[in-house]
């Protein structure tokens, strides 16, 4: 059993990644081994034995008190839980499908909000360019508990967990679109694969990639995403406005 404890409330995980808040246990949609399939380096490592194994849970519009949840819906924003387990597919980390966000403005895509709850992981963000599709950028962003990351607009991403312990985040995104898993699926995972010990694997199903790029710089939390968004929803109005987003990423290579 792991236990978190943050001003929103008070999170248990048990061996079966069901996560309790505040002493309740909630309702998540798993994703199993079978599912991540087609974006894996070695889709050989998938067996009948292995392929309903339990990857991660999504705990979707999560509310610690129902009188939140107007708040939420009037800003068109949700809060959601995921509880990733360590271990290792093949060479690979565990990680989620990928995905990119439809678009929220003319040539902007909608951001996300991430915070590392408990545990490590590499946010693995890629820039796909609108017409051609190719990736001119791959920022990998590294967080421990407490660190906020930030998915900027035009960025697809893929979440690595990277530590020896369930990876617990929240995130905060808009209720106006739905996850696009296709050019993940497609192109078989992310430009590159992570392997484990910090190796980066370009993924052949890619042409002209850029080098990866890390950053270290996370986005400014007071308390916790939750307790923040409902303290000043208008501060998080880039969420579904990309127009009005003042963070960039500073690469270090
Ligand atoms: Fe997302």
């Amino acid at each position: 059993m792991h236990v978190m404890h943050y001003p929103f409330g008070k999170l248990e995980v048990d061996e079966d990644l069901i996560l309790s808040l505040n002493g309740v246990a909630l309702n998540g949609e798993p994703r199993l081994l079978r599912d991540i399939m087609s974006v894996l380096r070695n889709r050989g490592f998938v067996n009948d034995q292995n392929s309903g194994m339990v990857l991660y849970r999504m705990y979707r519009s999560v509310a610690v008190d129902p009188a939140h949840v107007g708040a939420f819906r009037m800003h068109s924003v949700r809060f959601d839980l995921t509880v990733m387990a360590s271990c290792l597919l093949d060479r690979e980390p565990n990680k989620t499908l990928g995905h990119i966000h439809q678009e929220a403005k003319p040539g902007l895509s909608y951001p996300e909000l991430y915070q590392v709850l408990h545990g490590h992981a590499s946010y693995l963000l890629q820039r796909f360019e609108g017409r051609t599709g190719r990736v001119s950028e791959f920022l990998v962003v590294d967080a421990g508990p407490g660190d906020a990351v930030l998915i900027p607009p035009n960025y697809g991403h893929v979440t690595v967990n990277v530590g020896g312990v369930p990876l617990v985040m929240a995130n905060l995104v808009s209720t106006r679109f739905s996850s696009n898993y296709e050019p993940y699926m497609k192109l078989r995972g992310a430009a590159y694969y992570l392997l484990e010990g910090g190796i980066f694997e370009p993924n052949p199903n890619y042409s002209d990639l850029p080098q990866p790029a890390r950053s270290g710089e996370k986005y400014p939390v007071s308390k916790d995403i939750y307790t923040d968004f409902l303290c000043c929803p208008k501060s998080y109005s880039f969420l579904n406005d990309p127009t009005r987003i003042g963070f960039r990423y500073c690469e270090r290579r």
